[in-house]
């Protein structure tokens, strides 16, 4: 295992080699390798290093005509990645090794001057950086596209009711419109914290190498350019030591998850037979292999638990970056499993969700039948009462009596004769009816924001508008 260096020779075939006199453990060797995840920052790493070669020419720090072998020679290791004609292997560690690894074959020597004036802890956190980017712009997309399908929801159930809940019983009448525009401003402000977050991912570290700067006259203005980033960053040990953009951007996506979650507790229950609200279509539901009868919500509770896994990833990364010194640690290369589960799993959520949701049928008889028992309208007995210049405490107090009293004889409370209510206040009269009646619950939440039929239809318009769908 040796080989000329200079005019050495190197025991340590490494391309950190130069040092060591005896070969790495092979144990230790693929503990310490981080290919099988980091490989796909392939082509963030070439594109870094083509950025980087092209600064370095214009810098006149390697020459003109071998920059351009070498971005030419990159070209070709990018293809031979993607024909699959690279063996990865644990000796080369990680991606970056084996690009500049192949590099050499392809180009010969001269592959020896890529990593001039950088080093492997600027070059990750820029890999990492330009694929981040990259994947938070396309999960903002999908993010939109499954609030079209939720606003689109909206304007097809537009004035169907259903029971809202408190302490998951049932509360006050609303519209089901209204519900899933509950679930379009959290997805609104998940996406408006993706987007603010791209501002701290969006800043180039390359230049910072280990730790310090380097000697090198870089232009690292130039290099942000050629890679489209908004900054560059201001201090080169903060280059290379913090991952809070990935923490962010996971515990980005950890709340994002959980809004995810909380709708699939929903759809679950209300797929069930004791509540019958919705039907997700057979394409989107799964049978057992015992039961002929079952029908299961699979997706919906697949994404429930896989927000375990996303908490999970939120825990490791900063649990990983507890306690670190600054500047590079080792331990920093355990950023990208999480980081890259974390990607995968809310892009295919969100793509499973949006297209679930054009297979879910809506039975509004069933909700509205919901509506009619358990006293949803108390609290519009007690406004009526007000209305007629009761106090509302008072009232409140009253309409709980109307509540056990209706309880006991076991019926609803539009469902007592008036001699009943007068029972209980002089006040009451025939236009009681009308008031508590259920679509007039609704009709009069006119506060901003609350379940009325305008509002409800002034959000999902605007919601529309703002989409465009
Ligand atoms: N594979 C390493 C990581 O992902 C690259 C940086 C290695 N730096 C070093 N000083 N060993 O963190």
């Amino acid at each position: 295992m040796t080989e000329i260096v200079g005019n050495q020779e190197t025991v340590n075939q490494k391309l950190w080699g130069g040092r060591f006199s005896q070969s790495t453990d092979k144990l230790v060797e693929k503990f310490n390798a981080s290919i099988d995840v980091d490989k796909r920052l392939y082509e963030s790493d070439i594109e870094g290093s083509i950025a980087h070669l092209k600064m370095m020419a214009k810098q006149g720090i390697i020459p003109q005509d071998e920059a351009v072998t070498l971005i030419a020679g990159l070209g070709k290791v990018k293809q031979k990645i993607e024909n699959n004609e690279i063996t990865f292997s644990a000796s080369l560690e990680d991606i970056h090794m084996h690009i500049e690894d192949a590099l050499g074959k392809v180009t010969g020597d001269v592959a020896r001057k890529l990593h001039t004036g950088r080093s492997r802890n600027d070059q990750v956190a820029l890999d990492v950086r330009i694929y981040l980017k990259k994947e938070t712009r396309i999960i903002i997309d999908l993010l939109t596209g499954f609030q079209k399908a939720l606003v689109k929801m909206a304007q097809n159930h537009l004035d169907v009711i259903m029971p809202g809940y408190t302490h998951l019983q049932r509360a006050q009448p609303i519209l089901f419109s209204h519900h899933l525009m509950a679930y379009y401003e959290m997805f609104k402000r998940d996406i408006e914290r993706f987007q603010e977050c791209l501002k701290r991912i969006d800043v180039m570290p390359l230049g910072a190498a280990a730790l310090a700067g380097t000697t090198y006259p870089l232009d690292r203005e130039f290099t942000k350019e050629v890679l489209l980033f908004s900054k560059v960053s201001d201090n080169s040990i903060d280059s290379v030591s913090d991952r809070d953009f990935v923490m962010e951007f996971i515990s980005h996506a950890a709340i994002c998850m959980i809004h995810f979650s909380r709708l699939s507790e929903e759809l679950i229950l209300w797929s069930s037979s004791e509540f019958s609200f919705i039907t997700i279509s057979d394409s989107f539901t799964t049978g057992s292999s015992i039961m002929p009868q079952k029908k299961n919500p699979d997706v919906a509770e697949l994404v429930r638990g896989k927000t375990g896994r996303v908490v999970g990833n939120l825990v490791a990364i900063l649990t990983v970056m507890k306690s670190l010194p600054l500047a590079y640690n080792k331990d920093m290369q355990e950023d990208k499993e999480p980081l890259f589960d974390t990607v995968d799993t809310l892009k295919i959520c969100t793509d499973v969700y949006t297209r679930m949701f054009e297979n879910i049928q809506i039975h509004k008889d069933q909700m509205y039948a919901a509506c009619k028992q358990g006293f949803l309208n108390a609290t519009d007995l007690a406004d009526y009462l007000v209305s007629k210049g009761m106090a509302f405490r008072q009232a409140h107090a009253v309409a709980g009596q109307a509540v056990s009293y209706a309880l006991n004889q076991g019926k609803e409370l539009n469902d007592m004769a008036l001699e009943e209510f007068k029972t209980l206040s002089e006040l009451i009269d025939q236009d009681v009816y009308a008031f508590i009646a259920i679509d007039k619950t609704i009709a009069r939440r006119i506060s901003y924001g609350g379940t009325g039929f305008d509002n409800v239809k002034t959000a999902v318009g605007k919601a529309a508008g703002e989409l465009g769908v």
